[in-house]
């Protein structure tokens, strides 16, 4: 297939990149290097540096199909997005191009304002490109499960069968997210589905968990030159990330308020199979479709224990910078990928322990100072 990636130089965009290029699709990526600047805004960088776009391009030829990258800020450079667009004709889009953090758009005005302009206009040019110039391409667009916050009955994925005053309906899933971040991904959720409904385009919104680990295939091929990026930072960091900086350096885990917060999650070889798993059996014509991307489901606590068992780490609890409910009922169904095949590997002490392992080897670029929560939800 012909596709397309928007954000392939990101965390999850470059292993998806090596992951379908090994498989024989036409693979070409933009991204406008946005996490790049963002991440010397906030003055904090991923643990190891991140090779280029362009050098880790050269490096996987050697390995797979050429990639064609090009670099394209998609909510700045509509023009540019169509142009490329109209040359390259996907058959899908894999869009993973948006600013990807809670605390970053909870920093500020501006990075609120940032956050939601760049992932809702970039999304919209996306959308009125492909009516132009590629209708029939199928978008898989990388939502996540905060989308719907913790809400006191099942999550269905996407939408909900209502009964109001003896008649029913199926609406989308009505959604409470815990940060701006969140919100614009609520808002591309409803904006896609405008664009299936009355333009006709063909949607899978992937309403992901948290992603964890840095190996696939591809990165052990060859890693100094392939690896991708891996933030443990209290801006761009996710939670077990930093669970295992703090494991390597043997200061106690930091879990934030009473720990009962309840989460999807999966292995980053699992956001591969999920994504590939949508390409291969696409949305029709018109549909909106959402599956919920996960394949385990930890409490915070969960977690930490894992982590401190496997490394005999300490746990403490920490005042929480997020307003959140810290014990809740959560249970959101997830059928829909299983049922396509999806094969998941669960959590285990080997990732962990390998997690650990690869810090320890890293220990020079550890920033301890970047963990410690500083952005706060509520200002007292
Ligand atoms: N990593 C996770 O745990 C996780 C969980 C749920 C959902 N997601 C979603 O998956 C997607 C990818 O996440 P990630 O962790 O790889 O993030 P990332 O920041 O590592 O990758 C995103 C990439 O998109 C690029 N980008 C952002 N805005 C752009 C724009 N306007 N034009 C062109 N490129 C742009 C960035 O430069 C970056 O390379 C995001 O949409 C994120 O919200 C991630």
């Amino acid at each position: 297939m012909k596709i397309l990636i928007l954000g392939g130089d990101g965390y999850l965009g470059w292993p998806t990149a090596m992951y379908l290029s090994r498989r024989d699709h036409d693979v070409t990526i933009v991204d406008g290097m946005n996490k790049r600047l963002w991440e010397a805004q906030a003055s904090v960088r991923p643990l190891t540096h991140t090779p280029t776009m362009e050098e880790r391009r050269i490096a996987w030829m050697k390995h797979g199909k050429p990639l064609m990258t090009y670099t394209c800020d998609i909510a700045d450079n509509d023009r540019k997005l169509q142009e490329i667009i109209s040359m390259v004709k996907p058959e899908a889009v894999i869009h993973y191009a948006e600013q990807p953090s809670a605390p970053f758009s909870m920093m500020s005005r501006a990075a609120a304002i940032e956050t939601q302009r760049n992932n809702v206009i970039g999304t919209l040019n996306l959308m009125f490109a492909l009516r132009h110039s590629a209708p029939e391409c199928h978008i898989i667009k990388l939502g996540t499960m905060g989308e719907y916050g913790t809400p006191n009955i099942d999550i269905e994925e996407g939408w909900l069968d209502v009964e109001h005053n003896e008649r029913t309906a199926r609406v989308l899933y009505p959604k409470s997210p815990g940060s701006l971040y969140h919100l614009s991904k609520v808002h591309d959720s409803h904006n896609l589905e405008f664009g299936c409904r009355v333009w006709g385009l063909r949607v899978t919104d992937l309403n992901q968990g948290v992603v964890y680990g840095t190996g696939t295939d591809e990165i052990w091929m060859n890693p100094g030159k392939l690896f991708t990026s891996f933030h443990y930072d209290a801006i761009f960091g996710t939670v077990l990330n930093r669970f295992a900086v703090q494991a390597a350096f043997d200061i106690p885990l930091t879990v934030y308020g009473s720990g009962g917060q309840t989460r999807g999650f999966l292995d980053i070889r699992d956001t591969l199979q999920c994504v590939e798993l949508a390409l291969l059996n696409p949305a029709v014509h018109g549909e909106f479709r959402v599956f919920n991307q996960f394949t385990e489901v930890f409490t915070i606590n969960d977690l930490a224990r894992r982590v401190a068992n496997v490394t005999d780490c300490t746990v403490a609890h920490v005042a929480n910078p997020r307003v959140e409910e810290e014990e809740h009922y959560y249970n959101p169904v997830h059928t829909a990928l299983p049922a396509l095949g999806l094969d998941p590997h669960p959590l285990t002490d080997d990732t962990i322990e390998r997690m650990v392992n690869y810090v320890h080897g890293n220990r020079g670029g550890v920033n301890l100072s970047s963990i410690d929560p500083t952005i706060q939800w509520r200002q007292e």
